[in-house]
């Protein structure tokens, strides 16, 4: 997730730009640059930072001129630096983008053979050199807009200024958010309206597969063959503070639904749906050492643990390695056991937790093997992990709750439980292709789970009173029961625990009466029947149950819960996901019922990096 804004109209440009970019830095913090044409030269101001960084670079030198793009990064290929930051500039063309080029290595690959000189890291380049190679062939800059649209995989919102044509800013839209302002001899461009809405509130959503030209007069809408689009002008009436969020009142919220995305975004170009091939980029594992894994230990706290349970379940199964998972606080204060073919996957969100950090260099001082599963290019664990590291592609989580990196998480460790059982041979090749598939519908399945939003937010008013609650689960949703109960806890300070259901009998059963809700998590699974033992002895006792399951009706359950929130189901790995959603949604509405600080709960810090 990067930041993009551009304006084109009669004032510097660079002040506008400047300050609709600091509105954007909840959408990437890593680098910043902006491009700006004046007297027919395309000047550009990158910094490596934050965006004051750059806004103390152009206050001592500005750049003058009324036109021009910005852009702040969230790193997803290349290390934040100032050669990796945007804009990117090929011959007459500078390029600000947001998303993901698939197919940026084919498009370099060629490229650089008809001549093409890259300088980054980063798949946002092959855009710019693409537009400057049509350019350079003759093409007008729509003609080569279009024909570039055409040959770009993947997700892209950019913003492009070409040299030679200093009156007009265009912008290109697939799978990434646009939105275009228009003012008085003014247009504007950006990824989100807060950054824009200072200036006017009369905004065009650009929709996927369109082209935009801006200029003092207005707008053009063009799809992809460059037929000319009817455009709608919206009339926003939210607050900026409001537009932050993207209309939502709380950061959790907005990222809980955008999980669909990021969950895409985590997956996009790195299986191929045809064949079930997996490539995982930033592993530096090789075949061989895959296929000498004896053991793997994962490490991580919070959240990011529970992931790891979940992984653990999808490895074992997959591959048949012995998986151990422990809390990096833990691991690292024993003596732990590692062999030469120990591998040690560290999972964190941020990659700057103290303890996942000190139980990872214990592992690899051991000689262990260590890859990491991270959100943050760059950071600390990613830099120390010496086979690789899988990114999520999460995007920035600005929640103090996690939400969408533990879904991304999950889906990271499918990814790379699939490509070690590939490796290693241990699952045939339709399991593979199956399995690779299941991870393509997920993204629809999330968006219907999501849609029992309201059902959850009405069932919250109900619940709010309560001050305890138990959670259950059994096999891969005990994982999904530990993190529900965080959730609820961590937000609204309700006390919540979670237990494996056969446990009940060994303890818990006796915390059950009348004002004990109960959320029992229900796959479509083995032990399903085991779990609806479970409901039957929490009802005979009068426990409030919660049902919260996946897959068809049953009016077994129908007949024993109070209140039931159903999700589609999946594999039973990925329905873990889906039951994740509910839970999320839950803490969340009940957190909000009680007016808690949703996004910075008392106590906490998004990233722990003290012991
Ligand atoms: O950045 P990390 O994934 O390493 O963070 C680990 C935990 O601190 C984190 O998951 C924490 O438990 C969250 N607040 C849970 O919502």
């Amino acid at each position: 997730m990067c930041g993009i804004v551009g304006y084109v109209g009669n004032s510097l440009a660079w002040n506008i730009l400047l300050g609709g970019l600091k509105k954007l830095e909840y959408r990437g913090y890593d680098s910043a640059g902006m491009a700006v044409i004046h007297e027919g030269r395309l000047n550009i101001t990158r910094v490596n930072g934050k965006i004051c960084a750059l806004g103390e670079c152009l206050e001592t030198d500005p750049l003058p001129g009324v036109i021009g793009i910005g852009h702040t990064r969230w790193a997803t290929h290349g290390k934040p630096c100032t050669v990796n930051a945007h804009p990117h500039r090929a011959g007459r063309v500078a390029v600000v983008h947001n998303g993901i080029i698939e197919n940026y290595m084919d498009l370099k690959n060629s490229l650089t053979s008809s001549g093409s000189c890259f300088q980054s890291e980063t798949d946002t380049e092959v855009i710019a050199q693409l537009l400057n190679h049509h350019l350079d062939l003759g093409a007008e800059p729509l003609d080569a807009i279009q024909q570039s649209c055409k040959t770009l995989r993947g997700s892209f919102a950019a913003g492009i200024l070409i040299e030679d044509d200093p009156e007009n800013l265009y912008a290109i839209r697939k799978e990434s958010p646009l939105i275009i302002g228009i003012g008085e001899g003014e247009t504007f461009l950006a990824s989100d309206a807060p950054a824009i809405l200072a200036h006017t509130s009369r905004m065009i959503f650009m929709d996927d597969g369109q082209i935009a030209v801006l200029n003092r007069r207005g707008v053009l809408l063009r799809d992809f063959n460059g037929t000319a689009v009817k455009k709608t002008v919206r009339k926003m009436t939210i607050s900026p503070s409001m537009a932050e969020k993207g209309g939502w009142k709380h950061f959790m919220i907005k990222e809980i639904f955008e999980q669909p995305r990021a969950v895409a975004d985590t997956f996009r170009g790195r299986i191929c749906e045809e064949t079930g091939a997996i490539s995982l980029d930033g592993l530096k594992l090789t075949d061989r050492e895959a296929k000498e894994v004896e053991r793997i230990v994962i490490v991580a706290c919070g959240t990011s643990y529970h992931a790891g349970l979940v992984a653990r379940r999808m490895i074992e199964d997959l591959t048949r390695i012995p998986v151990e998972v422990d809390i990096a606080s833990e691991f690292r204060y024993r003596d732990p056991i590692i062999g030469p073919n120990t591998l040690l996957i560290s999972i964190s969100q941020s990659g700057e937790t103290a303890d996942t950090l000190a139980a990872t260099r214990e592992a690899a001082m051991r000689g262990a093997k260590v890859i990491s599963v991270c959100n943050v290019i760059e950071s600390s664990l990613a830099r120390s992990s010496s086979h690789g590291v899988i990114y999520t592609q999460a995007g920035p989580e600005i929640g103090v709750a996690s939400t969408k990196a533990f879904t991304t998480q999950i889906a990271t460790l499918y990814l790379f439980a699939i490509y070690m059982a590939w490796k290693r041979d241990s699952i045939n090749s339709e399991k593979r292709l199956q399995l690779v598939k299941d991870l393509v519908h997920l993204p629809g399945l999330m968006t219907e789970a999501l849609a029992a939003s309201n059902k959850i937010a009405e069932l919250a008013e109900y619940l709010e009173r309560f001050p305890n609650f138990l959670y259950l689960g059994r096999g891969i949703d005990t994982a999904i029961a530990y993190e529900g109960a965080l959730k609820l806890k961590e937000i609204s300070y309700i006390h919540a625990e979670a237990y494996a259901g056969g446990e009940m009998k060994h303890g818990p059963i006796a915390l059950i009466s009348e004002e004990m809700p109960v959320v029992v998590i229900l796959s479509p699974n083995h032990v399903y029947e085991k779990m609806l033992g479970n409901i039957q002895e929490v009802r005979s006792r009068g426990g409030i149950v919660v049902a919260v399951c996946a897959g068809e009706e049953d009016p077994k359950v129908a007949g024993l819960a109070q209140a039931i929130i159903r999700v589609p189901a999946s594999n039973q790995y990925l329905t873990s996901i889906q039951l994740t959603l509910p839970l999320q949604l839950l803490a969340y509405y009940v957190a909000d019922l009680k007016g808690t600080d949703v996004d910075q709960p008392r106590n906490l810090a998004k990233s722990v990096t003290v012991e």
